[in-house]
């Protein structure tokens, strides 16, 4: 986004003084006409009615000649008879002839030094005002934009080109382009890095040209100017002001050409011959904003090596998470770009809950690293938690399917000797079943289950005669995980799990963040909290949580529903994952409105492509 250019317009020549007599049937005319040029002034005879219409120039009033007001102001010497009169100074009829020329001579010298000084005052304004607008910039592309539209409204040039050296190639690329004239679409051009094209030549040498006609140059000179866009539209090239951008080291970054200075700046040019040199004033503003420009370059250039390697970092944290558990490989990118697109769509709604609330560029960074890195915290829960299918370990199901095993050889060898009943065997098949469909994740057991399982302990044992005491095949601990209500995880497990928030919270915390993105620790350490105030881990109420963090929450169940992808369940339809959703909503659990629009929008369709639910 491009910012308004500052309005300072250098007109006030320093050298440029102009001295006016008022009236102009005043008798001193010659006095007045001899002090201006022995002062340096430029001599204009008056054609305004009263000195208050005269702008800009310096006056001398002959109040013996005309009643006018006693106030003329610091630009103004009166000659008169009356002492009590406003001016710079006030001279007497019977004094002009040896007092007027110093009193000229300290008022001109006095109007330059003014004008010195809010020229000096201006430029540092004018710099200042730039160097915001292009610390605004958050693209490469903006940068350069920005920076030649100021520095041709500001130097009232007609158009401009910034030229990027490429120090490793050697070449010298035309990069942005603007005029007012004829608008124009520049296409790319690279030139080798040497003296033989204008933008080389200045890149080589590190030295501002100021060129008054670029089709008057000697023959001699090194370099050639490149002039395919004249011949093309019919433009005509004239004055041309390039200067290099160099960096704090002095490194020459780029180029800066200024072309065609004009009297008014943005306006077209109506004919070629409105154009006027460059001065050296202008040369050293030109340097001062390529110089300003450097930097800014310089520090994008860091900003976005910073946050290349910042890209690195995440990217090697998040295949860290899904490398130590493969089945919910994709989670983190599809939970950031799940809640970065709902969070434009906030941003896009214009009325109801969301009408004022508003997610900036940097905002939605922010919360992009928050989504990618929610779940960080996983690589410290122990694998085999993490993975948990069932809710026997396989080496506990294992085992006790080899319990069975021995159980019915046992009952086997007891059959053969008669010992026991026929139907053993068979009793002992059926109690495997139940296990084998009670281990099951979410298997919730009905009272008589619960009570089977109970029999199983005591009835199933296996002797041998190494052991002193018989082992029994289901254990009391088996029946409490095949009891689990819900998933596959017993209580503690759950708390280990649970317990990743507050691990991506600490990982996230130790990391020093840059300004804008200072709130994402905080953003994922909110991911599981719920607006009731029932979720984890710090058991947050809506006004608690960050909307950035609700709107994740939502991203996460809905990505771990419809993600095919989980050991323990098949992806489910968007459809059926919404329904769900409108269901946590309703117990106050999620942000209702945030589903809807959600929903509504198909944000999952709009940002993730390859949105396959099995
Ligand atoms: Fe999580
Ligand atoms: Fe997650």
């Amino acid at each position: 986004m491009a910012s308004r250019p500052p309005s300072f317009l250098p007109s006030e020549r320093p050298e440029h003084v102009t001295l006016t007599l008022f009236p102009a049937n005043s008798p001193y005319m010659s006095e007045v006409r001899g002090a201006a040029r022995r002062a340096g002034a430029a001599f204009i005879r008056a054609s305004a009615r009263t000195p208050s219409d005269i702008d800009g120039h310096l006056f001398i009033v002959d109040l013996v000649q005309t009643p006018a007001s006693g106030r003329l102001g610091r630009r103004a010497i009166a000659i008169s008879n009356r002492l009590d009169i406003d001016a710079y100074e006030v001279i007497t009829p019977d004094q002009v002839r040896w007092r007027l020329d110093r009193a000229v001579r300290n008022l001109v010298e006095r109007e330059r030094l003014r004008r010195r000084l809010e020229s000096e005052r201006q430029t540092i304004r004018v710099l200042n005002e730039i160097g915001y607008a292009l610390s605004a910039q958050t693209s490469k592309n903006d940068l350069l934009d920005t920076l030649l539209t100021h520095a041709r409204q500001v130097l009232q040039a007609d158009g401009g080109s910034i030229y990027l050296v490429d120090q490793d190639a050697r070449t010298v690329s035309f990069t942005c382009s603007q005029n007012d004239t004829i608008p124009f679409r520049a296409n790319r051009l690279t030139l080798p890095l040497d003296e033989s094209s204008i933008a080389g030549f200045v890149a080589v040498r590190g030295e501002p040209l100021n060129i008054p006609d670029v089709y008057d140059l000697d023959e001699t000179t090194l370099f050639r100017p490149h002039l395919r866009f004249d011949k093309e539209t019919g433009y005509r090239t004239r004055s041309m002001l390039i200067v290099p951008m160099k960096d704090r080291e002095g490194i020459i970054l780029g180029v800066l050409a200024l072309i065609n200075r004009k009297t008014t700046p943005s306006v077209p040019l109506t004919s070629f011959d409105q154009v006027t040199p460059f001065d050296d004033g202008h040369a050293l503003l030109a340097g001062s904003i390529a110089s300003q420009a450097a930097v800014a370059i310089e520090n994008y250039r860091l900003y976005r090596e910073i946050r290349n390697l910042f890209d690195g970092f995440v990217g090697a944290a998040v295949t860290a998470i899904e490398a130590r558990d493969p089945s919910t490989g994709g989670h983190s990118h599809r939970v950031a770009a799940l809640t970065t697109g709902l969070a434009r769509e906030v941003h896009d709604t214009l009325d109801g809950p969301f009408g004022q609330v508003r997610f900036t560029e940097q905002d939605l960074t922010e919360l992009h690293y928050a989504s990618m890195l929610h779940d960080f915290g996983k690589v410290g829960v122990r694998e085999e938690v993490l993975l948990k299918a069932d809710k026997l370990y396989p080496w506990e199901m294992s085992g006790l399917e080899a319990r069975f095993r021995m159980a019915a050889l046992q009952v086997m060898l007891e059959e053969s000797r008669h010992i026991v009943r026929h139907d053993r065997l068979s009793a002992l098949e059926t109690d495997l079943a139940l296990v084998r469909v009670l281990n099951r994740p979410g298997r919730r057991p009905n009272a008589a289950e619960r009570n089977r399982l109970e029999q199983m302990v005591e009835e199933w044992e296996l002797h041998d005669h190494l052991s002193a005491a018989p082992e029994r095949v289901v254990q009391r601990s088996d029946v409490t995980r095949l009891c689990i209500p819900y998933g596959s995880l017993d209580p503690e497990e759950r708390l280990e799990i649970e317990r990743h928030v507050k691990h991506t919270y600490d990982f996230l915390k130790a990391i020093p963040w840059t300004r804008d993105l200072k709130r994402v620790p905080e953003l994922a350490y909110c991911h599981h909290e719920k607006l009731d105030g029932t979720g984890y881990p710090r058991k947050l109420k809506r006004h608690d949580i960050p909307l950035g963090a609700r709107l994740m929450t939502i991203s996460d169940i809905f990505d771990a529903l419809t993600a095919g992808d989980r050991p323990y369940k098949a992806g489910m339809a968007p459809a059926r994952a919404l329904r769900i959703l409108h269901e946590e909503a309703e117990r106050g659990h999620i942000e209702p409105e945030a589903v809807l629009l959600f929903e509504r929008r198909k944000v999952w369709e709009t940002v993730l492509p390859d949105f396959q639910a099995t």
